[in-house]
């Protein structure tokens, strides 16, 4: 079993800030582009976001944020943007895991790491370990990540652990063997950068998620840009299949 409630076996508890929230941080190169600048500098800025975004989320309470860093799709990018945005992940988790352990963030990497350099898994490893007993902000960080690769991991995982249950599985069976095992279902979602799609994130958690997609680019995403999603969620009504009327 998995220790959260789900939102299709059961009715989650709706609070005024949200528990979890997922961000796709996406428009570093149009922000580049924008500037005369390569592509390259938008992702740079956009580290520095993150670092506003953890803090804040940290101030007002969240206690899961999840960005999504890098797609299992990413790959067919120019192979010197894919290198580029590997180091920039090895020396922002070099820098950051002492901050962040520092304010009391466990970090845990999600997606597939067989694609990762062995410097940069142990970087990985070694944030994890590090910041594993905080109990502040749970700041989740998916990288080489896919919603169909994480579906298709934990039907393996959980086929794996109970054979006897085959054509039998309910969704708690598998639910114990998602990546985000550890984390509620997000309440909020949020896309920068104007398009209007999930891109393969989380697809099976994201069932119920209130979603705000905004044009604003991820490096320009600031603190007021944040506050204005979540009052976007703070004004949902938040049904889960019922009436508005049952709900008072
Ligand atoms: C998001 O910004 C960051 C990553 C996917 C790593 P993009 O690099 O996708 O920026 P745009 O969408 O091209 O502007
Ligand atoms: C989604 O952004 C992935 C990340 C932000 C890491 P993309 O820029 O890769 O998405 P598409 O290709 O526009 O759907
Ligand atoms: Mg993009």
């Amino acid at each position: 079993m998995g220790i959260f409630s789900s939102s299709t076996s059961s009715i989650p508890e709706v609070i005024e800030i949200p528990r979890h929230i997922a961000i796709i941080m996406d428009g570093n190169g149009r922000w580049a582009k924008k500037r005369f600048l390569p592509r390259v500098a938008g992702h740079k800025v956009g580290v520095e976001t993150i670092r506003a975004i953890v803090n804040q989320s940290i101030d007002m309470g969240v206690k899961y944020l999840t960005l999504f860093a890098f797609s299992s799709e990413n790959w067919r990018r120019p192979p010197k943007e894919v290198s580029f945005l590997m180091g920039l992940f090895r020396v922002v988790l070099i820098k950051e895991a002492v901050k962040f352990n520092e304010s009391n963030v466990r970090f845990v990497m999600i997606g597939d790491r067989s694609r990762f350099s062995l410097s940069v898994v142990a970087e990985i490893e070694k944030a994890e370990r590090l910041t594993s007993s905080n109990t502040g902000l749970t700041l989740t960080i998916a990288a080489n990540y896919g919603g169909r690769w994480d579906v298709l991991q934990a039907f393996n995982a959980m086929q794996t652990a109970h054979p006897e249950l085959a054509s039998q599985y309910r969704e708690a069976d598998l639910s114990p063997y998602f990546s985000m095992h550890y984390a509620p279902e997000p309440d909020l979602f949020i896309r920068t950068g104007g398009e209007k799609r999930i891109s393969n994130f989380l697809l099976w958690q994201l069932a119920y998620t209130e979603l705000y997609f905004t044009d604003t680019l991820w490096p320009d995403f600031d603190n007021s840009a944040f506050k204005l999603a979540i009052k976007s969620y703070q004004q949902r009504e938040r049904r889960f299949g019922r009436t508005s009327e049952q709900l008072r």
